[in-house]
């Protein structure tokens, strides 16, 4: 997975580019680069391996001449190392065609042997190159006397030449093209990778997501697989891989570009977990009252007698994102439900296992993760029915399944899902306290309980929060240990999951998360004296259960750090605590989970890492 951005219109090409570039580099960040066609028709090319910084810094001491028009890439490595070689934009071997490219090309060995036979030189060990040659093969073989036509004249030979050149292409990908022959066209194609098309006023812009050009416009036109766009600065045409015009209408985004922006935090991980409060309340905001009631059907296509009859739900997910679903697990189940949870790159054969009348729900922040978009469809053709659990609207997810449930988080841009995460807790909430109710496991006067201490959680997560200072105090003094334990049970258990996986995404550190009830089936056996290790332990059923398994580990020298509420601080006996407010057990992982993305957050910060833009990582994974 990768960024792009494109750029027709007005002479700020560069700026555009780049800025967009920042943007999206929560997409992939190990190199990037731009390509514009300057006032001569010669095509400017920069790339850097690293970050888009050090590319404005090049830009800058070395600036386009009179450009217009223009294309940018930040990098997630999959084909070829991290390099200024490897970085995008790739060309042909004229240097006149560039190209940019997010995703797959899983025929590019057979497509480079051909092209190496006729002749091409390659530059990069990329896939994405090979697409460049076909371009200038697909040119050639249009025979058009180049030099004898205008630039304009030579539009519809370029659209033809790149046209024929997608079909050849088999994988996933979202992809630009600029000649710069041909300089008052950018195209784009879109296959299994996320592309959409921004229309300003004398100028148009493309991404891989609208926040790369939010600032400008936010009319926004997404494109779905098997489409094409040829854009100029005062129009985009819309087609068919076959070449068949599409009408396609704008949409509105309701985001702003300064939701997305740091608002004087260090990183935007500390400023998305500030902001849980508002992401659960807006997730919630309409939806709730009453339980089983006609607002979330309405939204959702649901009717309660559709609701009784699904005979189970499955969840799918990846990441953050599977955490989220595991709690959804535990919940249905609560509920008398049946359900599962797998992650999505491990469902393939069990989505032929689904029984009729299956619900199955997806989650997923930006709605392209690949993995969960593959589960997808083969839960489809097995059948099911899928409803989509994201935060980002017009994302293929939403586009892929029967029934959409936004949660209404704004941008989340560190690479490390806080406030997403929270969103589709809030969703999976009321998703079962829908079902709950329409199935009958929960009477009106428990439905509306469980609506009025759902609707208490925003102030709750304020009041946890509240608690910053201490938990930062407590992480700083483990930010030299290289092990971490975290424990529960329960619908706390995949929170020990997350909090594990929050300190190895942004310390890299090793951290584990377990049912505390297997420690004693294994994993105790590496504690040892002074090991942190952190059990989220509120007041429930499971309570005297987590207690014992702490004290085994404390047995062995662990060093453990409680997440508790006032009457269970009481019960488990721990070095250091972190107090939660209190709520009812089947909520607490709604508050338990912050105290821990607050520790790996200052765990992180103590050992200087890269917060929002951790090694190796991506937020968005458009890659099988
Ligand atoms: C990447 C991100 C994670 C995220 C996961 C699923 O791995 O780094 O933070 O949880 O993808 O993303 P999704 O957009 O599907 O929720």
């Amino acid at each position: 997975m990768c960024g792009i951005t494109g750029y027709i219109g007005g002479n700020k090409t560069t700026e555009v580019l780049i800025d967009g570039l920042k943007r999206l580099e929560y997409r992939g960040y190990d190199s990037c680069g731009i390509a514009a066609v300057d006032s001569k028709n010669s095509l400017y090319l920069k790339r850097v391996s690293g970050r888009v910084d050090a590319l404005e810094k090049l830009v800058r001491e070395e600036p386009v001449k009179g450009s217009h028009v223009g294309v940018g890439h930040t990098r997630w490595a999959t084909h070829g190392a991290p390099s200024e070689d490897n970085a995008h934009p790739h060309t042909d071997c004229t240097m006149q065609v560039v190209v940019v490219h997010n995703g797959i090309i899983e025929n590019y060995l057979d497509l480079k042997d051909k092209l190496l036979a006729a002749g091409h030189k390659f530059k990069s060990e990329t896939d994405t190159e090979v697409i460049a040659h076909i371009i200038e093969e697909k040119l050639k073989s249009l025979h058009v006397q180049e030099k004898a036509m205008r630039a304009d004249m030579l539009e519809p030979v370029f659209f033809e030449a790149f046209r024929r050149a997608v079909a050849d292409l088999r994988g996933s990908f979202a992809l630009s093209a600029v000649w710069a022959k041909c300089p008052g066209m950018i195209l784009a194609a879109r296959l299994h990778s996320p592309l959409v098309v921004g229309l300003g006023k004398g100028e148009n812009f493309i991404a891989s997501d609208v926040s790369a050009f939010l600032k400008h416009t936010k009319r926004v036109v997404f494109l779905n697989d098997g489409e094409l766009a040829a854009v100029r600065k005062d129009g985009i045409d819309f087609y068919t891989f076959q070449g068949k015009k599409l009408a396609k209408e704008p949409v509105t985004i309701q985001w702003d570009s300064t939701m997305a922006e740091k608002g004087g935090y260090k990183h935007f991980m500390l400023k998305e977990i500030h902001e849980q409060a508002g992401a659960v309340e807006n997730t919630l905001r309409g939806r709730l009252l009453p339980l089983g009631g006609d607002a979330l059907k309405a939204e959702l296509g649901f009717t309660a007698e559709a609701m009784r009859g699904f005979s189970l739900v499955q969840f799918i997910a990846c990441g953050t994102a599977y955490h989220a679903c595991l709690v959804g697990r535990g919940l249905f189940e609560n509920f008398g439900m049946n359900a599962y949870a797998d992650f999505a790159s491990e469902f393939t054969d069990r989505a032929k296992l689904l029984a009729g009348g299956a619900l199955v729900v997806a989650v997923s922040q930006s709605g392209e993760t690949a993995d969960t978009l593959f589960a997808v469809s083969e839960a489809r053709a097995a059948g099911a029915k899928v409803l989509a659990i994201t935060n980002t609207v017009g994302s293929t997810l939403t586009r892929e399944a029967d029934y959409v449930l936004y949660t209404h988080c704004g941008p989340e841009i560190g690479v490390a899902s806080t406030k997403a995460f929270l969103g589709q807790l809030a969703a999976i909430y009321l998703l079962a306290g829908h079902f709950a109710a329409a199935r009958g496991h929960l009477d009106k006067t428990d439905a509306r309980r469980y609506a009025e201490e759902l609707l208490k959680i925003p102030r709750l997560i304020e009041e946890t929060l509240e608690k910053e200072a201490e938990i930062a105090a407590i992480a700083r003094g483990f930010s030299s240990s290289e092990h971490f334990l975290f424990i529960s049970r329960h619908i706390n258990f995949p929170i020990a999951l997350e909090g594990a996986l929050k300190i190895k995404e942004i310390s890299y550190v090793h951290a584990e998360g377990y049912a505390a009830g297997e420690m004693k089936h294994g994993p105790i056996a590496i504690i040892y004296k002074g090991m942190p290790l952190l059990a989220v332990a509120p007041s429930s059923r499971v309570l005297a259960l987590v207690a014992g398994n702490v004290e085994e580990a404390k047995a062995r020298g662990a060093d453990v750090v409680a997440i508790v509420d006032e009457a269970s601080q009481k019960v488990v006996k721990a070095s250091r605590y972190i107090v939660l407010p209190r709520t009812d057990e089947l909520f607490t992982p709604l508050l338990s989970v912050i105290p821990l993305q607050l520790f790996a957050y200052y765990i992180a910060l103590a050992k200087n890492c890269d917060i929002d833009k951790p090694r190796n990582l991506a937020k968005s994974v458009t890659v099988r």
